[in-house]
């Protein structure tokens, strides 16, 4: 299977990671080709686990072809739709094509495709799907990212509301960089309001929590329940409590303290980084991944016993990027 992945602008790299970490669940050697927003997958792949999943997408097709702007008409006449009825849907993916090229390509290739099927802008039997990168990618719509349902998990949004919460798109992405399986046991020792928990929660991931500060595991709680998302235990515990759990989790996703709005109970940063990587290495299985948020490079040289995978920064406004950090034990 070959699938057409159209990324989120924000944050590109981060973005190409998380989709091909979630790709990479299903099978290890999945190949990818990069075309900006575009991003072509080959191998054992669900597109529909995609749809579901990511967090820095905004749709998923099945990859029908891909050209140089001049060769669209022949292409067009090649390809085979499922059902009677379609239509046709472009994403100009960055500045070089003008609205009215998106809006004229819809028109033309609709004429083409009209000689063979019918058109139906309400209730098509498919979507034909035209990404405008450097080159033409078009697929058949599988399905579309519901962006809306990340704006509603906002923590404004919640019955339990921190401003040190990460946007559920990001906390997704955290979650997905680990790989965590349906099932698996995925772990927050620094969980806060619960946003990264209920970002594996709602991928079904069996979910574990901790905080140092009650009331956050109070509110964590709350949240999760609000959402309808049962953890296996979420707990006021300090990070180094989870080296008791000796390699019974599957996947560590966390957001620590930066030594701003969050606490860090007076501890020097990089003391507390250092025991949360000792203790994570502890709690994590072998094979196991940890996705991290720091707010510094220079943090990623206490992983010592870890194997880094990537790191991918991230602007969160102009004094504050955070780097998304991939560990291996
Ligand atoms: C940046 S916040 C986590 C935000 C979280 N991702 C959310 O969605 O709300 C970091 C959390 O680490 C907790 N913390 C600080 N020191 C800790 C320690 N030694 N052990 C466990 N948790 C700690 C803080 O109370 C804070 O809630």
């Amino acid at each position: 299977m070959r699938c057409l992945i159209e990324l989120s602008g924000e944050c590109l790299d981060l973005a190409t990671a998380e989709a091909l970490s979630v790709c990479s669940i299903a099978d290890k050697a999945v190949r990818s080709e990069s075309d900006g927003r575009a991003l072509l997958v080959t191998g054992n792949i669900d597109p529909k686990i995609l749809v579901s999943r990511l967090g820095l997408a905004w749709s998923v097709s099945q990859h029908l072809f891909s050209c140089k702007p001049g060769e669209i008409d022949s292409r067009l006449d090649e390809i085979a739709l499922p059902g009677n009825t379609f239509r046709v849907r472009t994403s100009r993916l960055g500045s070089r094509h003008s609205p009215n090229d998106g809006v004229g390509l819809a028109k033309h290739a609709g004429e083409i495709l009209s000689a063979r099927y019918r058109v139906d802008l309400e209730n098509p039997d498919s979507e034909l799907r035209i990404l405008m990168a450097n080159e033409i990618h078009a697929g058949i719509l599988t399905g579309e990212i519901d962006r809306s349902s990340f704006e509603a998990r906002k923590p404004e949004n919640r019955p339990f509301n921190h401003p040190i919460s990460l946007h559920p798109k990001l906390a997704r992405a955290l979650v997905n960089l680990t790989r965590a399986g349906d099932g698996q046991i995925l772990l927050d020792p620094f969980c806060g309001t619960g946003g990264v928990l209920l970002e594996a929660g709602l991928i079904g991931c069996q979910t574990l929590g901790g905080d140092i500060d009650e009331r956050m595991v109070e509110g964590a709680a709350k949240n999760l329940r609000h959402f309808s998302i049962r953890p296996i235990e979420i707990r006021k515990a300090d990070i180094s409590e989870w080296s008791e759990n000796q390699g019974r989790v599957d996947a560590i996703a966390t957001d620590p303290p930066y030594g701003r709005s969050a606490t860090t109970a007076k501890e020097p940063i990089g003391a507390l980084y250092a025991r949360a990587f000792s203790a994570c290495h502890d709690a994590l299985r072998e094979g196991g991944r940890l996705a991290i948020a720091l707010p510094a490079e220079k943090h990623v040289g206490l992983a010592k016993d870890f194997r880094l995978e990537g790191m991918y920064p991230v602007r969160v406004h102009r004094s504050l990027t955070r780097y998304f950090c991939v560990f291996s034990k």
